[in-house]
C-alpha cells in the first residue's frame, strides 16, 4: 500500500507514500479511498488529514503508470476526489513542498487546505499537451479567480504557495502553516477545530465562478494564447475549459473538461510531448550502468582552448558555481576568450536576465593559465582545441602527464575517434567525449561519447554533471559524427540531391520550415559555416569514396561563399544583417551544374522534400539503433529535439516515423530508392526498420 493510515487522537491521517513525489498511482489511490472508508466507519475519528511523506504532498499522476491500464483503473482520480467530497467528516489537506497536477486536484477535493510556505503549486498538464483532467480547470478558478487560475493552467508553471495565499479573496488555502516541518501538526490542529465547530462542510464545487468581463475577457485570452501557442492545441483548450467553468453547472463543466481531456489525449501533439517527457527522463539511464554506480566528485574544471567552444563550455560551469581554469597557447587567446565570456554575461545583464553581482561572482570563478601544470588539481578537463588528430594527440599526451589520478579527461571533438584519442593516454577508462553544441552556453544538448574503455563511473559522473549544468545529456557510441551529425549528413545529402533534381535552396528551406524545423538546411549551413561540411567531404573523399554527394555545396565553397561569416552563402546577406536573400548567382550555379550533369529539372513537391529529408534522418537513426550507437529511439529523438531544431510537437524523427507508421515509411523509402539521381543503396530501409515495419511495430 502506498498510502498509510494512522489515527492521532481523534484525527485520522492518510499519508501518501509513493516516492519520489507521491505520484497518484493505483495503489496510492486505493490507499486513500480505503483510508477514507476506515475513518468514516470509526466513530472515534472526528476529522481526516491527507498529506504526503517525504519531499512532496503529491506531484500528480504516477509516470510509472503512464499509458498502462493501471492509470485508469478504479478508483481513478475522479473517483478518489468524489470520495473525499462525500466524506461527512472534515477532510483537510496538509500541503507542502510539491503540489502539482493531480496532487493539486486532489487537494481541491478536500474540504480545507493548510499549506506550508515554499510549496510549488502547479497544474502542468499543458506541458504534456493536455488540460487538467480531474477537475483542475473547474475548481482552481473557483478558489483563485478566473485570471490567476487561467494563467497557471495555460502556462503550467509552478507558483509559490505564499504568493497565492497573499492574493486578495483567495480560497485556495484556509491557513498557511509556519513551515513544511510543522504543516502536519498544524493541519491536525486545524482539523480538530473545524470538527468541533460542526456545520456544513465547504466544497469548492459549490463556490461561484465568474469573470466580471465575461465573454470579452475570454475573447482577449483566446487571442493572446492562440498567438503564443501555434502548433499546440492544448493551451487554447485550457481557455475553453475555464470558460466552461464560468458558464456551466459544475457537473456539466466537469463533463466538458473530461471530453476535452480525452480528445487531447489522442492528438499527435500530446503524444509527442508525452514521449519527450519520458524520453528526457529515460536518456539519463544507461542500460548497463546501474543508477547506484559511484560518481566521481567534480569540484574544479579545466578547459583547454578558449575559442568558440571553450568559452561557451566554460560558461556552463561558471553558471553552476563550478570554478573553471582555461588554458591556451598564447596570452592573447586567453584574453580574447575571457573578454568574450564577459561580453556574453554583460549582454545578459543589459537584457535584465542576470544581476551584476552574479556576473561578478561568475567571473571570479574563472581563471586562466598557459601552463599545463596548473591543471593538476582539476577533477575534469575538457579539451576544445583545433579539430585535428595531431593536436588532440599532443594535448592528451600532456594531460596524461599532468592530470591527477582519477581526473576525467574529456574531448569536445565533433568528428574524431574518441577511442583513438583515449589511446594517447595510459588511462583510457578516464577518457570520454563531451560533445557540446554551439553556442555551448545556450544549446541544451550534450552528446556524451562513450569510448570502448570509458569507465562506467566516468559515464555516470558526466551524465549527472550534465544535469547539473542543465543540459540534456544523451549517450552516443563512437562513430563518425556520433548520433546527431551522422544523421544530419544524410539529411544534408538529400538536400543537395534535391537541388540537382530541380529544387531551389529557398524552396527546400521553406518546406522544411513549414514542417516545423527552426531552420532549413541551407539557412542552417549559412549560419554554421558551409566550410565545415566542405572539410568533412574532403576527408570523406579518401575515407568513404562510396558516399555520393551533390557537388553544389563544394562549388559554393569554391566561390568562397561560406555563409553569414563571409557575407554570402546559399543566400546573399546585406552587411550586418542576417536575413537570407535568395541569390541569383547561386541559382545560376545550380542551373549550370544541372546542365553539366544532363539533368532536366523537375518540379518537386514540398511533401517529397520533407519526406526525403526527414526519412533520411529516420533511416540513419535506425542504423544507429541497430549498431548500438544509441541505446534507445528516444535518445535519438532527444538529440534532434534539443540540438537540431526538430519540431517539438512532432516528438523527434523516430517518434514521428512511428506516428506516420513504419510500414508507410519503409514503403516510401523503397520508392525513393528507384530515383536514379538519388542514392538507391541508402534508401534500402535499415534492417531494424524493415523488420519493425513488417511486424507492424514502432520504434518505441
Ligand atoms: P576555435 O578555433 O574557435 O578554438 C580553438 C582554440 O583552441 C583556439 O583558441 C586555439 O588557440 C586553441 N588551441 C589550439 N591548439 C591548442 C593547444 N595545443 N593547446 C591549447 N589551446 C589550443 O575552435 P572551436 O570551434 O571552438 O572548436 C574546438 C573543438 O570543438 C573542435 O574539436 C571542434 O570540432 C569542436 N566543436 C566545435 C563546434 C562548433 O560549432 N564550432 C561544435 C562542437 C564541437
Amino acid at each position: 500500500m502506498t498510502a498509510e493510515y494512522k489515527v492521532h487522537g481523534d484525527v485520522a491521517v492518510i499519508t501518501l507514500n509513493n516516492p519520489p513525489v507521491n505520484g497518484l498511482g493505483h495503489a496510492t489511490r486505493l490507499g486513500i479511498t480505503e483510508g477514507l472508508a476506515k475513518a468514516q466507519a470509526d466513530a472515534a475519528v472526528k476529522a481526516v488529514v491527507v498529506t504526503g511523506a517525504g519531499k512532496a504532498f503529491s506531484g500528480g499522476a504516477d509516470i510509472k503508470e503512464f499509458g498502462s491500464p493501471k492509470a485508469l483503473a478504479e478508483p481513478n482520480l475522479l473517483s478518489v476526489i468524489l470520495a473525499l467530497e462525500a466524506t461527512t467528516k472534515p477532510v483537510v489537506a496538509a500541503i507542502h513542498t510539491v503540489c502539482m497536477g493531480g496532487g493539486l486536484e486532489l487537494a481541491l477535493g478536500c474540504h480545507y487546505r493548510v499549506a506550508a510556505p515554499g510549496t510549488n503549486v502547479a497544474l502542468p498538464e499543458v506541458k504534456l499537451g493536455l488540460i487538467p483532467g480531474a477537475g483542475g480547470t473547474q475548481r482552481l478558478p473557483r478558489v483563485l479567480g478566473v485570471e490567476t487560475a487561467l494563467n497557471m493552467i495555460v502556462s503550467g508553471e509552478p507558483v509559490k504557495s505564499e504568493l497565492l495565499a497573499s492574493l486578495p479573496g483567495q480560497k485556495l488555502f484556509d491557513k498557511m502553516a509556519a513551515s513544511a516541518e510543522t504543516v502536519l501538526e498544524e493541519a491536525i490542529g486545524f482539523a480538530k477545530d473545524v470538527a468541533g465547530k460542526g456545520g456544513d462542510l465547504p466544497l469548492v464545487r459549490n463556490l461561484p465562478c465568474k469573470h466580471p468581463q465575461g465573454d470579452a475577457y475570454f475573447r482577449f485570452a483566446k487571442n493572446m494564447v492562440g498567438g503564443m501557442s501555434k502548433n499546440f492545441p492544448a493551451p487554447l483548450k485550457c481557455v475553453d475549459a475555464v470558460q466552461a467553468a464560468t458558464k456551466m453547472k459544475f457537473d456539466d463543466g466537469m463533463a466538458e473538461e473530461r471530453r476535452v481531456f480525452t480528445a487531447l489525449m489522442f492528438t499527435p501533439e500530446s503524444a509527442a510531448l508525452r514521449h519527450l517527457f519520458m524520453a528526457e527522463r529515460a536518456a539519463s539511464k544507461i542500460p548497463d550502468v546501474p543508477e547506484d554506480t559511484p560518481k566521481r566528485e567534480i569540484k574544479t574544471v579545466g578547459v583547454i582552448g578558449a575559442g568558440t567552444m571553450g568559452g561557451g563550455i566554460s560558461m556552463n560551469f561558471l553558471n553552476a558555481g563550478i570554478p573553471v581554469k582555461m588554458l591556451e597557447m598564447k596570452q592573447e587567446a586567453l584574453d580574447r576568450g575571457v573578454a568574450t565570456i564577459k561580453k556574453n554575461y554583460e549582454a545578459q545583464v543589459k537584457k535584465g536576465k542576470l544581476k551584476q553581482d552574479k556576473l561578478d561572482q561568475r567571473m571570479s570563478l574563472l581563471s586562466t593559465t598557459l601552463s599545463y601544470d596548473d591543471l593538476k588539481d582539476c577533477d575534469l578537463i575538457i579539451e576544445a582545441v583545433f579539430e585535428e588528430m595531431g593536436v588532440k594527440e599532443q594535448v592528451f599526451k600532456k594531460l596524461d602527464e599532468v592530470a591527477k589520478p582519477g581526473a576525467i579527461l574529456a574531448s569536445n571533438t565533433s568528428t574524431l575517434d574518441v577511442n583513438k584519442i583515449a589511446s594517447f593516454t595510459k588511462r583510457p577508462q578516464d577518457v570520454v567525449g563531451m560533445h557540446f553544441f554551439s553556442p555551448a552556453n545556450v544549446m541544451k544538448l550534450l552528446e556524451v561519447v562513450r569510448g570502448e574503455k570509458t569507465g562506467k563511473d566516468v559515464l555516470a559522473t558526466v551524465m549527472a554533471l550534465g544535469k547539473k549544468i542543465k543540459k540534456t545529456a544523451v549517450v552516443s557510441g563512437v562513430c563518425d559524427g556520433f548520433i546527431g551529425n551522422r544523421m544530419i549528413e544524410q539529411y544534408s545529402r538529400q538536400a543537395g540531391f534535391l537541388l540537382d533534381e530541380g529544387a531551389t535552396p529557398q524552396q527546400v528551406d521553406k518546406a522544411v520550415e513549414k514542417f516545423g524545423f527552426a531552420m532549413g538546411p541551407f539557412r542552417m549551413g549559412d549560419l554554421a559555416g558551409n566550410d565545415i561540411g566542405w572539410a568533412i567531404r574532403k576527408r570523406r573523399a579518401t575515407e568513404r569514396a562510396d558516399m555520393k554527394y551533390s557537388r553544389t555545396a563544394d562549388k559554393l565553397c569554391e566561390l568562397g561563399r561560406f555563409g553569414q561569416k563571409t557575407g554570402a552563402g546559399w543566400y546573399d546577406y546585406a552587411a550586418g544583417k542576417r536575413d537570407a536573400i535568395p541569390s541569383k548567382l547561386v541559382e545560376d550555379m545550380i542551373v549550370e551544374h544541372r546542365k553539366e550533369l544532363g539533368i532536366t529539372p523537375r518540379k518537386i513537391s514540398d511533401e517529397e522534400i520533407v519526406q526525403r529529408l526527414v526519412f533520411a534522418l529516420v533511416n540513419e537513426g535506425a542504423h544507429i539503433l541497430e549498431d548500438g550507437t544509441a541505446s534507445k529511439a528516444g535518445d535519438i529523438d532527444m538529440v534532434y529535439l534539443t540540438g537540431y531544431g526538430f519540431p517539438i510537437w512532432r516528438g523527434g524523427p523516430m517518434h514521428y516515423a512511428s506516428q506516420v507508421g513504419l510500414y508507410n515509411v519503409a514503403a516510401t523509402m523503397r520508392r525513393f530508392a528507384l530515383n536514379p539521381r538519388d542514392d538507391a543503396a541508402f534508401w534500402q530501409p535499415a534492417p531494424l526498420l524493415a523488420r519493425l515495419a513488417a511486424e507492424g511495430k514502432s520504434f518505441s
